[in-house]
């Protein structure tokens, strides 16, 4: 998880969406983005992830960075021995997130 949020606070492109975040704030959302990854929850939709993000939209949020996102979540996942099927499941995951966080109105 260190090694995810390292690889995304050196990412000029990503971090300054987290700088008005106080770093309780970002655990926070770090750790429900993990426990998102891992098990799909079910009532996904009820999460609301687009409305979470919306005020993160509104500073110009891509999903470009959404995309880059992921990478990097993907590659401190491949870091760690993970079945393929457990690291397939993760990349479907956030694939579904993705599409819930960027879907139009
Ligand atoms: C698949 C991609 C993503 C997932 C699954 C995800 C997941 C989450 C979750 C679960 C929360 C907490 C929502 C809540 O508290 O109700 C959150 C908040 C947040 N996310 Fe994401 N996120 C994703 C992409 C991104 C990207 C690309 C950025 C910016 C570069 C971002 C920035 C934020 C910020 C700034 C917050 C609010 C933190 C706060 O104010 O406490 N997220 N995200």
């Amino acid at each position: 998880m260190d090694r995810f949020y390292s690889l995304v606070l050196k990412d000029k492109e990503l971090r300054q969406f987290f700088d008005d975040v106080d770093a309780k704030g970002q655990r926070g959302s770090m750790t429900s983005f993990l426990a998102l990854a891992l098990e799909m929850p079910r009532g996904f939709k009820d999460l609301q992830l687009r409305k979470a993000h919306s005020p993160v939209f509104r500073r110009g949020l891509r999903d470009e960075h959404v995309v880059t996102l992921i990478k990097y979540f993907m590659e401190a996942v491949r870091e760690k021995e993970l079945d393929e099927d457990v690291r397939d499941q993760i990349a479907m995951n956030l694939e579904c997130a993705r599409e819930e966080i960027t879907r139009e109105e």
